[in-house]
């Protein structure tokens, strides 16, 4: 269980601080607390520019990769501080990812009120639709008269407050639980099921289920993600040990929310390239997870040409090069047979039949002049992804413009 706890303060010494850290290890058992400094993040600004958002960036992560959060407020002037309410403002201006997130209060002050007319304060605004927050009604730590309540080493160690935040904080994880379950079998009936069954798509080259469909996403060994004509991050295929992990709360995002900030220049060039119709492919050789992998950024049209979105295509090369490497595609000029066929394949090698059709197939060994292999050119890679901006440790970064959109693929006939 993945707590993240907000520190509300910038203050260097802060009570507040020190109850998030007994809580840390207080309930280190029963969940992964987190601490953030709210005290890292510029002031809000509507005006704020996007690069300079990066700490902004880096949290929206760490909240949307959180089953829970953690609030602790001061009280000032009877409220929460402004460098608080500033970091909710960056977690709830354009953006949802506190929509939902089960949240707890919880405050330290010096006088006898505890934090409780903060605490007030904080829970209308977590429960503003901008922030829609999952709040436990009553559930309340409020901690107060600090001298007697933290000892010099700054644990906590009034016993009341101790087994009242205890209560608290294992029903915050039992209310955690109960939105997990109920989210669970939404998901299992979302993903693992077709919502329609027996439904097929009827493609002018044959038709499929919808079964078939996801299946077919979550075999093939590339991985593909999609950006849609709004710019909104709109799906990607549920293929296992993807290259690029992506998390449903991401789904509905603009290309800005859901990339670094450093990083939304380069993805909007490729797209708006697409979108202009400049561009139908990029092409991204690059090291990935320890392998060499390709990524394919692809204009999708629709029949007559309009811009219906940018398609990533992400896979390990390292089957295909090794197959190449091993002499896979040098033929024995006698029989026709592979010279070589002793790679590192995870699967057998299979003869060169269409297994569709039962055809044989055969491949010309001239060099494919017409479609030579895409150059490397000499730009440093742009380490972006530009579906949903996941960084990459990029090597070289080729641009293929003449590969054909449809298929992006270079074929030789015979
Ligand atoms: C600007 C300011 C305003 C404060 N206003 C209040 C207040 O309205 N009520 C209160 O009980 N304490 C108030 N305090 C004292 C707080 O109890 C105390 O600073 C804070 O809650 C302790 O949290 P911390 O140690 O995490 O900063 C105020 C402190 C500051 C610096």
């Amino acid at each position: 269980m993945k707590i993240l706890a907000f520190v509300g303060t910038n203050a260097d010494f802060s009570y507040n601080r020190l109850l998030l850290r007994f809580m840390k290890k207080h309930f280190k058992q029963m969940a992964d607390i987190e601490i953030y400094e709210v005290g890292k993040l510029p002031p809000f600004s509507v005006d704020t520019p996007l690069s300079e958002q990066t700490e902004v960036w880096k949290l929206k992560q760490k909240v949307k990769e959180a089953d829970g959060l953690v609030f602790s407020t001061p009280e000032y002037d009877h409220g929460i501080p402004a460098v608080l309410k500033s970091a909710i403002e960056w977690l709830s201006y354009k953006t949802k990812v506190l929509s939902e997130k089960p949240a707890m209060i919880v405050g330290v002050a010096y006088g006898r009120q505890a934090s409780a007319r903060s605490q007030v304060q904080m829970r209308q605004i977590l429960i503003s639709p901008d922030c829609n927050t999952n709040l436990i009604p009553g559930n309340e730590v409020l901690i107060g008269n600090v001298r007697n309540t933290f000892a010099k080493d700054g644990r906590l160690v009034d016993q009341e407050a101790i087994d009242n935040l205890e209560k608290c904080f294992e029903h915050f994880i039992e209310y955690i639980q109960i939105f997990q379950d109920v989210d669970k079998g939404e998901h299992n009936m979302a993903v693992k099921q077709p919502t329609i069954s027996d439904a097929y798509i009827q493609f002018p080259t044959g038709r499929l289920s919808l079964k078939e469909v996801q299946q077919i996403f979550s075999t093939i060994p590339f991985e593909i993600d999609l950006i849609d004509s709004t710019n909104h991050f709109a799906w990607f295929s549920d293929k296992p040990n993807r290259e690029h992990v992506r998390n449903t709360a991401s789904l509905g995002e603009t290309v800005q929310e859901c990339h670094p900030p450093m990083a939304v220049p380069a993805v909007m060039s490729i797209i708006n390239s697409f979108r202009e119709g400049k561009k139908d492919v990029v092409t991204r050789p690059l090291w990935m997870n320890g392998h060499r992998s390709l990524i394919q950024y692809y204009a999708l049209r629709d029949i007559n040409g309009h811009y219906l979105g940018t398609i990533e295509f992400t896979g390990s090369v390292e089957y295909i090069l090794n197959l190449f490497e091993n002499g896979a595609w040098s033929k024995d000029a006698t029989t026709g047979a592979s010279k070589n066929t002793n790679d590192s394949a995870p699967e057998e090698e299979e003869p060169a039949v269409d297994a569709s059709t039962g055809a044989s197939e055969s491949s010309d060994d001239s060099d494919d002049e017409e479609n030579p292999p895409v150059a490397a050119d000499e730009r440093p890679a742009e380490e972006t992804d530009a579906t949903t901006g996941a960084s990459e440790t990029g090597s070289v970064d080729a641009e293929d413009n003449t590969a054909d959109a449809s298929t992006g693929a270079s074929e030789t006939d015979d």
